[in-house]
């Protein structure tokens, strides 16, 4: 039975900052985040805007009445929770408006986190294939106010409908994963922020990569020439640009052109996005669909899912027939050229902005399809419009 992807897409907050307004801003030579972490635009959140409210507008455009009748699991792929108890599936479930008779849950593992439930979401409907699962990934990645991860903040959402017979893509039964006990990037409970060893977390990123793709190779036989494209992981984008370029020797020279191409294409959006944490890979793998016009059907795609901490998995995806037409690419781009631009005092007002706590009330205005209306009780109140 095939499974895969079935509908696909992501929702960003609509503000953002140009890098190089934080380079200067930051004293910094701006060919350092262009060119040296390969970032042009990185995403901001309103304190309007949370896990929930980015999950629910990435899900709201994809999916029909019916989908919501057929979907039997929500699982919300993040590290940016703000409940140790309640998931925030749970809340995206009722603002979505999908039959009460299903599963919600959340699923941790820093960047990795959706990618083990994309894999849950494949095992569920193996043995329901008439049933669907809808997997969100959605995040803000804050690093703070300069701090050294700040020009590779960002924030957003993916979503994704898991089903038999998909119209985008088949999910291979491929997958490598790999795990080791390592801190190159964790956020004790207290913390606003993570604590980040950037040199380590690039370092054993690679290394990750390195084992699990070695390990495919001798799985499934399958080596570069066998795919039309690469996809990874991407904090910044220059970072899987590496892993990619410590493979490609490998391979002859067409096959490195047609990977390195088709790489460019994967991380366009990203470019203009930042980091999305556990969304990140499927940010990635939206842009290369909508982006590339080399594509088609039968096309076969590796995926590199990494997260720090850390797990990592290679798995591989099959194009199938029709699924240009399922992809929003218009969509997509329209709503990265029309986001506003913050200058750096607004940014850094804006990302300092918290919600209240300790049971103080306050209320909001956002125009957004979904936001935050009010928090009251230490309950926050979602808003549609
Ligand atoms: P840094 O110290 O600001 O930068 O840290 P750098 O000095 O390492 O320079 C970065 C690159 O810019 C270098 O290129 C420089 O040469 C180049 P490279 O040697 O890497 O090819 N450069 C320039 N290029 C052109 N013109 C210039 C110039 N100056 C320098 N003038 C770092 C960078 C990414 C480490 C930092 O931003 C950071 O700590 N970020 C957060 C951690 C991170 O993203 N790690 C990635 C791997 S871990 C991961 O992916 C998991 C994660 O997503 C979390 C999760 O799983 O939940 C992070």
């Amino acid at each position: 039975m095939n499974i895969g992807i079935d509908k696909l897409s992501f929702y960003v907050p609509n503000l953002y900052v140009d890098m190089t307004d934080l380079a200067h801003a930051r004293e910094t030579d701006p060919d350092k985040f262009h060119i040296g972490i390969g970032q042009d635009k990185m995403a901001v959140s309103p304190v309007t805007q949370d896990i929930v409210t980015l999950g629910a507008n990435a899900a709201a455009k994809i999916l029909s009445d019916t989908d919501k009748k057929e979907i039997d699991m929500v699982i919300v792929g993040t590290e940016s929770s703000t409940d140790y108890s309640k998931a925030s599936a749970v809340s995206i479930h009722r603002l979505l408006g999908i039959q009460p008779f299903a599963r919600s849950f959340e699923v941790k593992e820093a960047c990795y986190g959706a990618t083990a439930a994309l894999q849950m979401a494949k095992d569920y409907i193996s043995e329901h294939p008439t049933r669907k699962v809808l997997v969100i990934a959605s995040d803000l990645s804050r690093y703070g106010l300069h701090s050294g991860g700040e020009p590779t903040q960002g924030a957003g959402a993916i979503a994704i409908l898991v089903t038999s017979d998909p119209r985008i893509l088949t999910l291979e039964n491929d997958s490598v994963f790999l795990t080791e006990d390592i801190y190159d990037f964790w956020r004790p409970s207290y913390s606003d922020f993570p604590i980040v060893d950037g040199p380590l977390s690039n370092e054993t990123y690679i290394q990750s990569f390195g084992k699990v793709w070695t390990r495919h190779k001798e799985v499934t036989g399958l080596a570069l020439p066998d795919y039309d494209a690469l996809c990874f992981h991407i904090p910044y984008t220059k970072m899987g640009k590496k892993a990619l370029l410590s493979v490609l020797p490998e391979t002859d020279e067409t096959t490195q052109e047609r990977l390195m191409k088709r790489y460019e294409e994967s991380i366009t959006y990203s470019r203009n996005v930042g980091n999305l944490y556990t969304g990140s890979l499927f940010l990635g793998l939206i842009s290369l669909l909508e982006v590339s016009q080399e594509l088609e059907v039968g096309s076969t795609i590796g995926l590199f899912s990494y997260g720090s901490g850390a797990v990592s998995e290679f798995f591989s995806a099959r194009l199938v027939k029709g699924f240009k037409e399922q992809l929003l690419a218009n969509e997509h781009q329209a709503l990265l050229n029309n986001r506003k631009k913050l200058a750096i005092p607004e940014y850094e007002e804006v990302f300092s902005q918290t919600l209240p706590k300790h049971g103080e009330a306050a209320e909001f205005s956002d125009q957004t399809r979904f936001s935050i209306e009010k928090v009251e009780n230490d309950i926050r109140y979602y808003r549609e419009n």
